[in-house]
């Protein structure tokens, strides 16, 4: 079952009164699970990296091992960033395979969110990439205890929300009502009239942070009023670590042992939350309403001219680092034949986000720069085509 489309798929979640669950993975186990679960309820799912973890995993192997599961797997998934810092965690991420983005500027004060997100959002909307933003601000830290990151809660005001929304562009808006990320005493206290108006005063699907903790009726309340996706970690994470504790305490453990049961308690959270979000069997009606998420290759088959094969190695080099730093660009390679009767001995073989990415990748002023310095000037013999990737 393909990617899709993040803004479609919350769109759906959105018209049809239901959220998407949105899980932190921290390894590959984690991935399996969550996709294990997300299938087993039949639900679309949302595998989530957040930046405050890439202390744990390598990110870029990571969500290539989640592109590949993801692809093989019978929900619709999205790959997205969680808690982004900035432009470069945005364009690191769609470049690693994310297809949705966050950036967390909700620390900062309002126009300076509002200028972080509207960068992010405009480099993201041009490969074709939904953005999360977040205003009022959210303390806690996910999977440890609230307590020890007491930061002051800020609430998400109506009429900043409309602001913020309007001046960003921003997809989906991540909203403080109450919630913390992490371990939570007692049951957090939701100020569900404020989430109410901030749904009346934006028009896009609204986003809660700090899942864990929230009772079914706090999560179908959440819903009810404009909430389309819940972000969700510390309690998988709390459930994984006791099931690993507790497969390593029997006697004739192993470590496979403790993974197999990290992974069950992970899908079978997976599936409830689900459940309980409204998204257990919506999977195959969202596939027919939503666009698959394609990369695009774009390939140029060449031959350098006579004059230039003494340099064509330096050529070569500066074109994979200049157009491989190109937001939207996902990996860029020179192909050398393998064979000596072919028409074309060389290609550029770039790997694009998706349709839009290869649409601004050639506005993109290094490309043309590039393009117009070496390539073009060096390399008259050539053809070239751009193809979505089945
Ligand atoms: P919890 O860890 O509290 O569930 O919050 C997760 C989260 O908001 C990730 O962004």
């Amino acid at each position: 079952m393909p990617l899709v489309d993040l803004k479609d798929m919350l769109r759906h979640a959105r018209a049809n009164g239901y959220a998407v669950g949105a899980y932190d993975a921290v390894d590959s186990n984690f991935v399996a699970a969550i996709l294990a679960g997300a299938e087993a309820a039949q639900a679309p799912v949302i595998l989530s990296f957040a930046e405050s973890h890439f202390a744990h995993y390598d990110f870029a192997s990571l969500v290539a091992a989640a592109e590949a599961q993801a692809k093989r797997s019978t929900v619709p998934v999205a790959l997205f960033l969680d808690h982004g810092s900035g432009m470069a965690s945005a364009v690191a991420a769609i470049r690693h395979g994310c297809n949705g983005v966050m950036v967390d500027a909700s620390h900062l004060a309002f126009e300076d969110n509002l200028a972080t997100t509207r960068d992010v959002a405009e480099m993201a909307h041009g490969v074709g990439v939904p953005v999360e933003g977040e205003l009022g601000y959210v303390p806690g830290v996910e999977g440890e205890d609230a307590e020890r990151h007491p930061g002051a809660m800020r609430m998400t005001s109506p009429e900043e929300a409309a602001r913020y929304v309007d001046a960003s562009g921003v997809d989906f808006l991540a909203v403080s009502v109450g919630t913390v990320h992490g371990r939570f005493r007692g049951e957090p206290r939701l100020d569900l009239d404020r989430l109410a108006a901030v749904a009346a005063a934006v028009a896009v699907p609204l986003v809660i942070h700090g899942g864990t903790g929230l009772s079914d009726e706090q999560f179908q309340a959440l819903i009810a009023r404009g909430v389309a996706k819940i972000n969700y970690f510390t309690a998988l994470s709390d459930l994984a670590a006791a099931a690993a504790a507790n497969a390593l305490a029997a006697v004739n453990s192993s470590y496979t042992a403790a993974i197999d049961a990290a992974r069950r308690a992970v899908a079978d959270e997976v599936m409830r939350t689900a459940t309980v979000f409204g998204a257990a069997g919506r999977a195959q009606a969202l596939l027919t309403e939503c666009r698959p998420w394609r990369d695009v290759e774009h390939v140029i088959l060449f031959n350098w001219s006579e004059e230039a094969m003494a340099r064509a190695m330096d050529f070569e080099a500066e074109g994979c680092a200049l157009l491989g730093s190109v937001p939207g660009v996902r990996e860029v390679a020179i192909g050398r034949a393998i064979h000596e009767d072919v028409r074309y001995r060389r290609a550029w073989l770039i790997r694009l986000a998706s349709a839009a990415a290869e649409g601004a990748y050639m506005q993109d002023e290094r490309h043309l720069d590039y393009a117009n310095r070496v390539f073009r000037p060096h390399a008259a013999d050539r053809i070239k085509g751009d193809y979505m990737r089945e």
